[in-house]
């Protein structure tokens, strides 16, 4: 497992996942792997209040009450589609769930305008067809059709990019739980074991999440995932998620907690005065999410660490922060400019600490890109 490049959750976290297995005693639903209680304290971690012998690390940071809905869902006949800006946690909350209850988040169809209804049925294998005919044998089943056979959670993702008759094939599945196939003569309908399930996502700036057909609104629960504001949440997101980036590159660096404290408050800045912006061209590209905060901080730290000193400094950080966000020239960077001018700059004369050398980064950086 140790040399994969990113291992999915129930591989990552199988020991974990084992151990909440292993001492779980509440009732579960269907064929489900955990009870809901054990899949919520595997998805938001454990207080000293749960009595465990051991700690739950919390993966997605968020309110209790949309991961309980989540849950809930699950275990109803409705799919659960999760919607909300981009790099929001959807996709990894997704994921989350799914290894949580059947150990196997990788059963994923991606939508995209070139979906077509097979990725979520099936297909042939050309080759077995034409030596042996159409059978089961020379059928290949989705992702989808995998996960119904095996009662287990079916992902899509970008729901709200596929195309209508893809939209419409899923209305069947969601709505009968069985596929049919008509090119075999017998054995010709696929039906789904209890505890199948789909968990959809769908990123709200992308064509709206009305377009999805009523037929397909109603056979999902949605549950809407909110942009992180609350700074100790993100603080703890930006942490978990460079602790792992570390670990990952065998990287030995320090990230100073003042330096964290400069990347929060600059994304919190920026997200003020996009707030605050009129028209579009005020308002950078980015989302500004946390996914972009943490990018912005990978990038930093790798950059540390193969050029620099093995240490992250001010100086790249601001540097990875406008080579992130400059998306648009001249907008973008004539907007970064204003805010170095307009807010670091001052800060960094009533401050001091790290922020002068993040000016100085920051305009150098963007010096290099005008
Ligand atoms: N609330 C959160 N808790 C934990 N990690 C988060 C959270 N929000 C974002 N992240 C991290 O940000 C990264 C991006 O998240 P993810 O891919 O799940 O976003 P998304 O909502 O699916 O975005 P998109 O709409 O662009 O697909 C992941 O590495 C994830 O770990
Ligand atoms: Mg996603």
């Amino acid at each position: 497992m140790s040399d994969l490049l990113r291992a999915p959750a129930e591989l990552k976290y199988a020991e974990e996942l084992d151990w909440l297995e292993s001492v779980d005693d509440g009732p579960k639903p269907f064929s489900w792997r955990l009870s809901p209680k054990m899949v919520r304290l595997f998805v938001l971690g454990s207080e000293r209040a749960d009595g465990l012998d051991r700690e739950i690390q919390q993966k997605w940071f968020g309110d209790r009450s949309i991961v309980e809905r989540a849950i809930v869902t699950l275990a109803s006949d409705r799919g659960l589609l999760l919607i909300g800006d981009p790099g929001t946690g959807k996709s990894w909350l997704a994921e989350l769930l799914a290894a949580a209850v059947c150990r196997n988040s990788t059963l994923v169809v991606q939508g995209t305008a070139g979906t077509t209804e097979d990725h979520i049925k099936y297909s042939w294998n050309v080759s077995t067809v034409i030596a042996k005919g159409q059978s089961r044998e020379s059928m290949i089943p989705s992702p989808i059709m995998t996960a119904m056979e095996t009662g287990a959670i079916g992902r899509f993702e970008e729901l709200t990019r596929s195309t209508s008759d893809v939209q419409d094939a899923l209305i069947s599945i969601l709505s009968e739980k069985y596929i049919s196939v008509p090119e075999l003569d017998s054995d010709n309908i696929v039906f789904a074991k209890p505890g199948f399930s789909v968990i959809a996502t769908a990123n709200s700036r992308d064509r709206g999440v009305n377009d999805l057909s009523s037929a397909l609104k109603r056979r999902f629960n949605f549950v809407r995932i909110p942009v992180v504001t609350n700074r100790r949440s993100e603080a703890e997101i930006v942490r978990f998620r460079t602790e792992e980036l570390l670990r990952r590159h065998h990287i030995e660096l320090d990230v100073p907690p003042t330096l964290l404290d400069v990347l929060l408050q600059s994304f919190g800045d920026l997200r003020a005065s996009a707030a605050a912006a009129g028209s579009d061209d005020e308002k950078l590209e980015s989302s500004l999410s946390t996914a972009e905060q943490i990018g912005v901080l990978e990038d930093a730290v790798l950059h540390g660490n193969f050029f620099g000193e093995r240490e992250l400094t001010a100086r790249t950080l601001a540097a990875s922060l406008v080579g992130s966000l400059a998306r648009r020239e001249p907008e973008d960077l004539a907007i970064l400019n204003k805010y170095l001018h307009g807010v670091v700059e001052p800060r960094s004369k009533d401050e001091g600490g790290a922020w002068p050398e993040f000016l100085e980064g920051g305009r150098d950086a963007i010096a290099t890109l005008s």
